[in-house]
């Protein structure tokens, strides 16, 4: 068995990994951290474990318990991890890292974003971004993972056919993103209420979203070039969800984009391209660790359409933070992973 620690287990995506790793048949949860709850038990907090992990409950953070684990997944703010990482990984503790603190390869750049300097810039060398589709073989050898944004999954997975293929132009690529809005993570906000945010629909973050600079440093290495990227995240009255609708202009209009994109994840298991003419539902993908992508040439111009929906918790998230710890552990990638989403 895995001996698996996570820091942030009453936030969102800590909550996912438990239910993810519930039903893992290598994993069992060590210790999971919370400041604020310790000493509740797993259960007592969240009934929809009950029965699952009897016995565990949350304790304040605490590196030698930590690194007394195989791997250690962080569902933390920013800086948690830069905080923690060297040291697990000093003690032979992989790091499973579901913030952005690993994602950026910049360090500069990474604090010009983040408004602080970058805490552990001597471990970027080690971090491998963690998008199974792109960097497979040096997940399997890493030791520290960045696991990446909801956004950024959404968005790269749909436009990397095109991009990798030198079909789209580079220069001016869209992407019109919504969210759910478990994607703004537990913690109390004002716009994050009900009343808030239900029956109401936003763009925010026009000017520079911190998903941009992660995004556009995956298409950039797809397109061997430099990208030019309009990201327009919004806020929209659902739970789980991510609805990206992205546009690309292509030079050569005579290319089978369907055959493209089906040629380019037929051996992914967790990326499904619909049938030609078909529109992607959020709902069609809620608790499950999948990408499902249809695309679109809009009465056969040069501008093309690509959908792509993944659930913000899961593929966005811990379903992809588990689909790295398969890899990394020599697993079936598939281990744990394999349920259909949640419909109606
Ligand atoms: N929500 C999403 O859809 C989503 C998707 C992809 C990536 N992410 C990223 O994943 C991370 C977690 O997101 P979330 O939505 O799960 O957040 P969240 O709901 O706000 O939960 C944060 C967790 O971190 C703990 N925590 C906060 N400050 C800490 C500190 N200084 N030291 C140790 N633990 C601390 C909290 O527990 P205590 O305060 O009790 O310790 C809590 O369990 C974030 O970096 C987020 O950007 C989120």
């Amino acid at each position: 068995m895995i001996k698996v620690g996570i820091v942030g287990g009453t936030g969102y995506t800590g909550v996912e990994l438990l239910r993810l790793l519930a039903q893992h048949p290598q994993a069992e949860v060590a210790v999971i951290t919370s400041r604020s709850e310790a000493g509740v038990a797993v259960a007592d907090m969240y009934p929809n474990l009950r029965g699952h992990y009897d016995g565990l409950a949350f304790s304040v953070p605490d590196s030698k318990a930590l690194a007394a684990c195989d791997v250690v997944f962080f569902a933390t703010p920013h800086g948690v991890a830069h905080a923690l990482a060297g040291e697990l990984l000093a003690a032979g503790t992989k790091v499973i890292d579901l913030s952005a603190d690993f994602r950026l390869q910049d360090a500069v750049e990474w604090g010009k974003w983040y408004g602080q300097p970058h805490g552990a810039p001597e471990l970027l060398k080690d971090a491998v971004y963690g998008l199974p589709e792109v960097n497979r073989e040096k997940i399997r050898t890493a030791r520290l993972i960045a696991v990446p944004g909801c956004y950024p999954t959404a968005t790269q997975l749909g436009l990397l056919p095109l991009l990798e293929a030198g079909l789209a132009d580079p220069s001016r690529l869209i992407a019109d993103c919504k969210s759910g809005v478990s994607g703004a993570g537990r913690g109390a906000a004002v716009g994050s209420l009900f009343c808030e945010s239900g029956e109401s629909m936003k763009a925010y973050a026009v000017k520079g979203h911190r998903h941009l600079p992660e995004i556009s440093q995956g298409l950039r290495q797809a397109a061997g070039q430099d990208i030019g990227l309009t990201f327009v995240p919004h806020l929209t009255p659902m739970i789980r969800g991510i609805h990206a609708t992205l546009y690309a202009t292509v030079a050569d209009t005579s290319v089978d984009l369907q055959a493209l994109f089906e040629k380019r994840y037929a051996d992914e298991p967790f990326v499904d391209v619909m049938p030609a003419g078909s529109h992607p539902e959020t709902r069609s993908v809620r608790g499950a660790n999948v990408c499902r992508i249809a695309v679109h040439r809009p009465q056969g111009g040069d501008l093309v359409v690509v959908l792509s929906v993944i659930d913000n918790l899961v593929k966005g998230a811990s379903g992809q933070a588990v689909q790295n710890l398969n890899i990394l552990f020599g697993l079936d990638e598939r281990m744990g992973l394999s349920h259909a989403g949640l419909l109606p």
